[in-house]
């Protein structure tokens, strides 16, 4: 570990999420922040999750496009995808982001730069792609859900702060949630391509979102425990950090103060 990375993990930021009443609300004061960076900049950059938690956010955005919000113009960085999985594959997580989030926003894809997921020379493509996003100024805006513990995209306990875009092992927890949420009827890769965490960092702005209660002891560690690789989401306190829970994520934090 660097001496800077020591001093990093010596930090104890005790950060004040926004705290809202539900999913609908978390989706509406996200989707306020992302039009509001797009109203700055129309082609910023911006990291989409996948996952339960952003639903409603596309839904949201999608709306304030119909109501004249330009969405078209922004350049979207997709943050996971299984390993050796296409995107016409019905797991694809870019499959899914492409049909949930970039067709109502109206982006194409020649504005979408995806992590890479074919097996053959991963290693060389995840750096050339993170190179490429650096070239381009890196992420004006990264969103991301919370994983169950604490992962964020893939980065899964362990990941580093200066953790490149890379293939890691899915925790075995993550795989099971994954699995019920494709209706259990087919194995998933144990291996995934993730936005690395010195990129997600990089984001002048990033945006974690916490909702139900299923998240309470994650978003409790990630914010009020030690800044580890034991729990990726604490590495975000060390970027430009805005948390948006609702009030079942954030029913933990005055318990570990
Ligand atoms: P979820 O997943 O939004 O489906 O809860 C978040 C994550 O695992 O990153």
């Amino acid at each position: 570990m660097s001496p800077e990375e020591r001093r990093f993990f010596r930090l104890q930021i005790a950060l004040a999420p926004q705290v809202v009443e539900d999913a609908e609300a978390l989706a509406d004061r996200a989707a306020r922040t992302l039009a509001s960076v797009l109203r700055r900049k129309k082609s910023a950059i911006v990291a989409l999750p996948t996952g339960r938690t952003p639903l409603r956010l596309y839904e949201r955005l999608a709306i304030l496009r119909s109501e004249g919000l330009d969405t078209q113009r922004m350049r979207i960085v997709s943050v996971d995808e299984y390993l050796g999985v296409g995107p016409e594959d019905p797991v694809s997580l870019f499959g899914w982001l492409s049909r949930v989030a970039l067709a109502p926003l109206g982006v194409t894809e020649d504005r979408v730069f995806r992590v890479p997921a074919e097996a053959q020379d991963l290693a060389r493509k995840c750096r050339a792609f993170d190179r490429d996003l650096e070239r381009r100024g890196g992420l004006d805006l990264a969103v991301l859900g919370l994983g169950w513990n604490g992962h964020v995209a893939f980065n899964e306990p362990g990941a580093r702060a200066t953790s490149p875009t890379r293939a890691v092992d899915l925790a075995a927890g993550t795989l099971e949630r994954n699995r019920r949420y494709w209706g259990g009827s087919r194995e998933l890769p144990a291996r995934a391509v993730t936005l690395g965490m010195r990129a997600i960092l990089g984001a002048r702005r990033i945006l974690l979102l916490a909702s139900g209660s299923e998240k309470a002891v994650a978003l409790a560690l990630a914010l009020r425990g030690p800044v580890t690789p034991r729990v990726p989401a604490s590495l975000l306190r060390l970027g430009r950090l805005t948390v948006i829970a609702d009030r079942s994520a954030a029913s933990r934090l005055s318990h570990v103060d």
